[in-house]
C-alpha cells in the first residue's frame, strides 16, 4: 500500500521512524502525470533504497509561464495506481500552502551553470527548481534523490546546490526513457494532436544524426546549422536553443575535444519539448 502523506510533519515523524531502524530513504521528486521516464527513477529507487518517497508537486514558482501551469496535466488518482503497481512507500503530495506557507520568503538561486539554454528562456526557472529541491531534500530526510538525465541541466544545477549546500544527500542521475520512435518521455506529449505526434520523433532522429556526424569530425558549427534547418522542415518552430555543451560545467563547445552533450529545445505547435543526448 502506498502512504499518502500531504503535510510535512506527517511525513518527518514516518521517515523518523524509517530511519530509527537503519533504512536508507530514496526520494524520486516529480510533477505528476507519471510516465515511464518518471518510472525508471522510481525503480533504480526501489533498487537503491530501503524505503522509497515519491513526491508530486507542481511548484508554481519554476513555472515562468501562467498558462504553462495551468494547462499542466494532473491526475492524481491514475499517477496513485502506478506508485501502488512499483511497491513506492510514500506519495508526498503536499498543498500550495503547505510548501509556501504565509510569509515565505527564500529563494535558492544556483549561479553559473543555471544561466544558459533554459535559464536563458525561462527566467527564474531554476531558482524555482532549486528552491523547491532544498525544501523536498529538507522535508523528506532522503539519503538519496533520483533525476532524470532528460532535464540534464536541471540535473547538474541540483548536483551543485547539494554539493554548494552541504546537503547530505546522493544525487543519481538516470539515462533518459523514450518511446520506441525516439521521442523522449514527458508529461508535456499528451498535449501534441496526432500530428504534431508524428512530426514528434524527428527531434531525436536529427540529433543522433548530427552528434554522428560531429563524432565523424564535421565541424559542430556547421552539423548544427544543418541539424536547425532539418528540425524547421520537420515541422517545429521558434528553436531556442539547440548547443553542444561540455558535460563538466556545461561550457559552449565549438570544437569536439572534450566529452559533449547536445541540447535542444524547440516548440511543435505550442508544445515546447526538450531533449539532449549525448555527443
Ligand atoms: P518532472 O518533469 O515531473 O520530472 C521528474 C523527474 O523525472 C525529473 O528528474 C526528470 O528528469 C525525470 N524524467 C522526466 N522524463 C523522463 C524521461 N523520459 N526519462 C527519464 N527521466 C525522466 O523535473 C521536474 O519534474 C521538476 O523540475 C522537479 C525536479 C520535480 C522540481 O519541481
Amino acid at each position: 500500500m502506498t502512504q499518502i502523506i500531504r503535510t510535512s510533519a506527517e511525513l518527518r515523524d514516518r521517515v523518523a521512524a524509517w530511519k530509527r531502524s537503519g533504512m536508507l530513504v530514496g526520494v524520486v521528486p516529480t510533477m505528476g502525470a507519471l510516465h515511464d521516464g518518471h518510472m525508471s527513477l522510481v525503480r533504480e529507487a526501489r533498487k537503491q533504497s530501503d524505503r522509497v518517497i515519491v513526491t508530486i508537486f507542481v511548484n508554481p514558482m519554476q513555472f515562468n509561464n501562467a498558462s504553462d501551469l495551468d494547462k499542466y496535466p494532473r491526475d492524481e488518482a491514475h499517477d496513485l495506481a502506478m506508485l501502488e503497481a512499483e511497491g513506492v512507500d510514500v506519495l508526498f503530495a503536499p498543498g500550495v500552502d503547505e510548501v509556501y506557507p504565509d510569509g515565505f520568503a527564500t529563494k535558492v538561486s544556483v549561479s553559473g551553470i543555471s544561466e544558459p539554454l533554459e535559464g536563458a528562456f525561462r527566467p527564474g526557472h531554476f531558482d524555482g527548481v532549486a528552491t523547491v529541491v532544498s525544501k523536498l531534500f529538507g522535508m523528506t530526510q532522503a539519503g538519496r534523490a533520483f533525476f532524470g538525465e532528460k532535464d540534464w541541466q536541471q540535473l547538474q544545477v541540483v548536483r551543485r546546490l547539494v554539493e554548494d549546500l552541504n546537503i547530505p544527500i546522493r544525487i543519481i542521475g538516470c539515462p533518459t526513457i523514450r518511446e520506441t520512435d525516439g521521442l523522449a518521455m514527458s508529461s508535456r506529449n499528451v498535449r501534441l494532436s496526432e500530428a504534431e505526434r508524428a512530426q514528434a520523433p524527428a527531434l531525436h532522429r536529427i540529433m543522433t544524426a548530427a552528434t554522428e556526424q560531429i563524432r565523424a569530425g564535421a565541424p559542430i558549427g556547421s552539423a548544427l546549422e544543418q541539424a536547425k534547418s532539418d528540425i524547421l522542415a520537420a515541422g517545429f518552430h521558434d528553436i531556442e536553443y539547440l548547443e553542444v555543451r561540455s558535460v563538466e560545467g556545461l561550457r559552449p563547445m565549438e570544437t569536439f575535444s572534450e566529452p559533449g552533450r547536445m541540447l535542444v529545445a524547440a516548440y511543435l505547435g505550442d508544445v515546447r519539448l526538450i531533449d539532449n543526448i549525448a555527443v
